[in-house]
């Protein structure tokens, strides 16, 4: 069974939901008024932007971008690339670029940088889990479920080697699971 692979469990799923409804109503507070467009950023960000659209009380828009910054491994290549582009122009939108982790920092950079050179009127970013230690480059969320350690942790849209996305909570692999291959 999966949870057999995790070391421990950092969040759960009821912790995750609680947060995110939090993050919801700020969100639907701040933004009243407009209609922000959600930016989810695939594949990670899936679960999480699934969940935190289905707490916000305004009219809004979808779309998806994925971008590519790591490989089959744990640790960040620092390349950002883009996999899959919007399809809704930006021009003088507020947007809200959801995400499943900030760790380096990178993609949030590059993504940020490249909306607003596309005519985004605002920037905001959500996000369901912060790595502080991880940074390369300075960015803060503007919203986040939690603060995470530097480990490796896996669950809600975050994987190893694309596996373990669909669980529910959010846990620390057991480092005999990336070391045996
Ligand atoms: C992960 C995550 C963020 C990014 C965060 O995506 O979903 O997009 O890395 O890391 P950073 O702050 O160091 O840039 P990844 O590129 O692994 O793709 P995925 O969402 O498909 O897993």
């Amino acid at each position: 069974m999966l949870n057999e692979d995790m070391k421990e469990i950092l969040f759960t799923a009821h912790d995750i939901e609680e947060r995110t409804i939090e993050i919801a109503k700020a969100i639907s507070r701040d933004y009243e008024g407009t209609v922000p467009l959600f930016v989810g950023v695939l594949k990670g960000a899936v679960i999480f932007f699934a969940d935190l659209i289905r707490h916000i009380e305004i009219p809004i828009e979808i779309d998806f971008i994925a971008t590519s910054s790591y490989g089959a491994s744990t640790q960040s290549s620092g390349v950002v690339r883009i996999l899959k582009d919007l399809d809704v122009p930006l021009q003088g939108r507020d947007v809200v670029i959801v995400e499943d982790i900030v760790d380096s920092g990178l993609t949030l950079t590059y993504l940020r940088d490249t909306l607003l050179r596309r005519g985004a009127k605002s920037i905001r970013i959500a996000t369901a889990f912060d790595k502080p230690e991880g940074r390369k480059v300075p960015i803060v969320p503007d919203y986040f479920c939690f603060t995470v350690p530097n480990l490796f942790i896996v669950g809600y849209g975050l994987d190893y080697a694309e596996g373990y996305r669909h669980l529910p909570y959010v846990g620390v692999l057991k480092e005999s699971v990336y070391t045996h291959e």
